[in-house]
């Protein structure tokens, strides 16, 4: 029998305590023997529950009970949850986490640890709740070089903008509606604001490249100035906008960003909606694959880290290899990466035709009836490029107009 403990029994951990409990048979079948949670590391009682007896305050318990050979990381954050594992794999023990935060901010030191003491950290919870992403691209995409990740990967956005396109709801009650679900982070912020993703594109690009990301290199945008209007011009052009968390290796430079991108229907990621995830990976080899699932919530994300507790257990005298090292890996400044540009103007097109041509070049002209704005499409160019010839319209339409009053990238 295999014991373990778990460290935090909130929403993730109390999933992975069920998915151990329900699907115990098919799990010991699997691993070859039974596997048992012995703690439960909480700061709250839970008087009255089956659990009740497992719960423990003192985390040195498990860090020195020889019994506990895998820890389960479902705090959250990073204090205590880095030096907790940073300890039990010190201890000789393995740990499975859910907590991108910890592993897009210490993931190479962890791995490192991990690697000496011929144990595992593992991570698959980390990004796209209950979708295989992180053990397909150390396994079955080992013989692969990665040209490019791009994915949907953060449920409560993803949700919030499925409400705003299907039912034209507003942005606060999306995102009330995915927090009761129990799918956003305990502060919104990190939904909204793109940085959940920014962790998830951090260790996706990490793994794929092998190289330490730093997820603070990574140009991040949230969703929070997608409006209704934006959602009426997609309508019309039969597009959606959705948050991308992309990375794409090239020959010389690697460029990863966060962003709110207009896609069109032939877009693989189009049909993902709700609080589902997909993640698109393009190898040279492969071509793409494209990972589609449950990003978000208890069980799905649970049964990710059930599985890395079955990966430990068949591996508890040796350290797979996987993740990345300590060499850095440069991200490319956004300014030098290439998009076309859906761009809000406000006046009217006709009389502002040839600025607008002028500053931008060619462009796909949209307009919406009883609003006065247009919307452009521009050709792909470089965000440096862009920046500069929206200056120049801003300058031009200032005088008269209220000018630019959105502009999002768009791959269709
Ligand atoms: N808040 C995250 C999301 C949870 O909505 O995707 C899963 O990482």
């Amino acid at each position: 029998m295999i014991k373990v403990a778990i460290m935090g029994y909130g929403t993730i951990g109390s999933g992975v305590y069920e998915v151990l409990k329900t699907n115990q048979q098919i799990i010991a079948a699997n691993v070859g023997q039974e596997i048992q949670v012995k703690y439960i590391l909480d700061l709250r009682e839970f008087p009255g529950t089956e659990v009740e007896k497992k719960i423990i305050h003192d985390f040195s318990v498990i860090a020195e009970d020889e019994e506990i050979q895998i820890v389960v990381e479902t705090m959250g954050g990073l204090d205590p949850a880095y030096s907790f594992v940073k300890t039990c794999l010190e201890a000789g023990k393995h740990v499975a986490t859910s907590n991108k935060a910890l592993v897009a901010a210490y993931g190479t030191k962890l791995l490192e640890i991990a690697r000496k003491k011929k144990v595992n950290f593992l991570f698959e919870a980390s990004v796209g709740g209950g979708i295989p992403i992180i053990r397909p691209l150390y396994t079955c995409l080992m013989g692969e070089k990665i040209q490019e990740i791009t994915g949907i990967l953060n449920g409560t956005t993803n949700y919030i903008l499925t409400k705003m396109d299907k039912e034209g709801a507003s942005f606060n009650g999306a995102l009330k509606e995915a927090q009761d679900l129990g799918y956003a982070e305990r502060n919104p912020e990190a939904d909204v604001e793109g940085h959940d993703t920014c962790r998830k594109i951090a260790i996706l690009t990490a793994m794929a490249t092998r190289k330490e990301v730093n997820y603070q290199d990574i140009y991040t945008e949230g969703i929070t100035r997608i409006t209704d209007i934006d959602f009426k011009y997609a309508g019309k052009m039969g597009t959606s906008i959705k948050l991308f968390g992309s990375s794409r290796m090239e020959e010389d430079q690697v460029f990863a960003w966060v962003a709110p991108v207009m896609i069109g229907k032939d877009h693989p990621l189009y049909a993902v909606s709700d609080v589902y995830n997909g993640i698109l990976v393009k190898g040279n080899m492969l071509g793409t694959s494209m990972f589609y699932g449950s990003g978000a919530g208890r069980l799905p994300t649970a049964s990710a880290v059930a599985a890395d507790i079955i990966e430990a257990a068949k591996s508890l005298n040796s350290n797979i290899p996987l993740g990345w090292t300590e060499e850095k890996l440069r991200i490319a400044p956004m300014e030098t990466s290439s998009h076309r540009y859906f761009v809000r103007i406000s006046g009217r097109y006709e009389s502002q035709k040839e600025t607008v041509e002028q500053c931008l070049g060619t462009c796909q002209i949209v307009t919406l009836e009883g609003l006065n704005e247009y919307a452009a499409l521009t050709e792909k160019k470089s965000e440096k490029q862009f920046k500069q010839e929206l200056e120049r319209l801003e300058e031009k339409l200032a005088l008269v107009y209220q000018g630019v009053l959105q502009t999002i990238r768009a791959e269709v």
